[in-house]
């Protein structure tokens, strides 16, 4: 048996400016994982079993643009293995779908790891990023590429599309506490609406993404100087410019309202939007009773993640 894991993610700033080349900083939840397992079977076939997304077929039933059909179908074509192995796959995840935590690319990570190394296809990390990177565009579209960066290399990371990888420091640990809105918003939805928005007026979405890269900067000084207030402050900026992008919604803009007055040092959603999870950055021993403010205010669900 072959076994990978893979956390989630998320994006601290600059979500949908990455896109369009402005820098952006994501860190890895670890306290959530995709795990795949790899076992060689004894009937003919490749059996994808993903029970949290009812999914059990045979490989071949898969159409071949499904994330999951792809990563086995592209492995397979690059290692040059002929005739297929009869295997079983499991694939199981704590990630929740589409609500900005990074569950496609962590199964996309997860089940590369996995695979490659039970075919003996060794993969360094350069190579499986840029392998997910292109399972990613079959979720997303135009993905910036800054999950499947993040959850390949499993550090906090100072990302601009198509330029080398950057970690950055983090002075102090802080906490970042994570509510889920509950709502699954496909990312490829909002960065579509976005594209279309920024097609029509070109000049005005250019200058927020700008005022969005600017804030990445300021965060990853403040981020490395420990300067918490500032960090704070620079979220609620980051969140104002994603409601102005139209990518917030009600449920998130309430849990983002809820945090302030919960005491929060500063509030945004976290990734695509329109839906899945915004954060919110506390004192660490406010943490757990900030968590159940915020399933009261309705969250469905709440992590408590340290950044270090
Ligand atoms: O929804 P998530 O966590 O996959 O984040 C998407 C982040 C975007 O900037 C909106 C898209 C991207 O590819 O960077």
């Amino acid at each position: 048996m072959t076994k990978s894991s893979a956390p989630g993610k998320i994006i601290l700033f600059g979500e949908h400016a990455v896109v369009y080349g402005r820098p952006a900083l994501a860190v890895p939840v670890t306290q959530v994982h995709a795990d795949v397992n790899v076992t060689n079977a004894d009937a003919a076939g490749i059996w994808v079993q993903a029970p949290d997304i009812y999914l059990h077929a045979e490989l071949n039933t898969l159409p071949s643009d499904h994330p999951i059909a792809a990563v086995i179908h592209n492995l397979f074509f690059l290692s040059r293995v002929s005739p297929f192995p009869a295997l079983n796959i499991k694939i199981t995840s704590t990630i929740p779908v589409a609500s900005g935590l990074g569950s496609g690319a962590a199964v996309t990570v997860a089940l590369t790891r996995a695979l490659s190394s039970h075919i003996n296809y060794p993969m360094t990390d350069e190579h499986i990023n840029a392998f997910a990177y292109e399972i990613e565009k079959l979720h997303h579209g135009t993905p910036s590429g800054i999950d499947n960066t993040v959850i390949t290399y499993v550090k906090p990371v100072y990302f601009i599309k198509g330029q080398a990888i950057e970690t950055f420091k983090v002075g102090q640990p802080f906490t970042i506490v994570i509510g889920d809105t509950g709502i699954s918003a496909p990312t490829k939805e909002s960065v579509a609406d976005v594209r279309k928005l920024w097609e029509v007026d070109k000049a005005k979405w250019e200058s927020m993404f700008d005022k969005v890269g600017g804030i990445a900067n300021e965060a990853r000084n403040a981020i490395e100087s420990g300067k918490w207030k500032e960090l704070g402050a620079l979220m609620n900026q980051n969140h104002a410019l994603l409601q102005e992008m139209t990518v917030s919604s009600p449920e998130l803009d309430k849990l983002v309202s809820a945090a302030h007055k919960a005491g929060a040092l500063g509030a945004k959603m976290s990734g695509g939007g329109r839906g899945g999870n915004m954060i919110a950055l506390v004192e660490s021993d406010q943490a757990e009773p900030f968590a159940k403010s915020l399933i009261e205010a309705g969250a469905q669900n709440t992590l408590i993640t340290q950044v270090s």
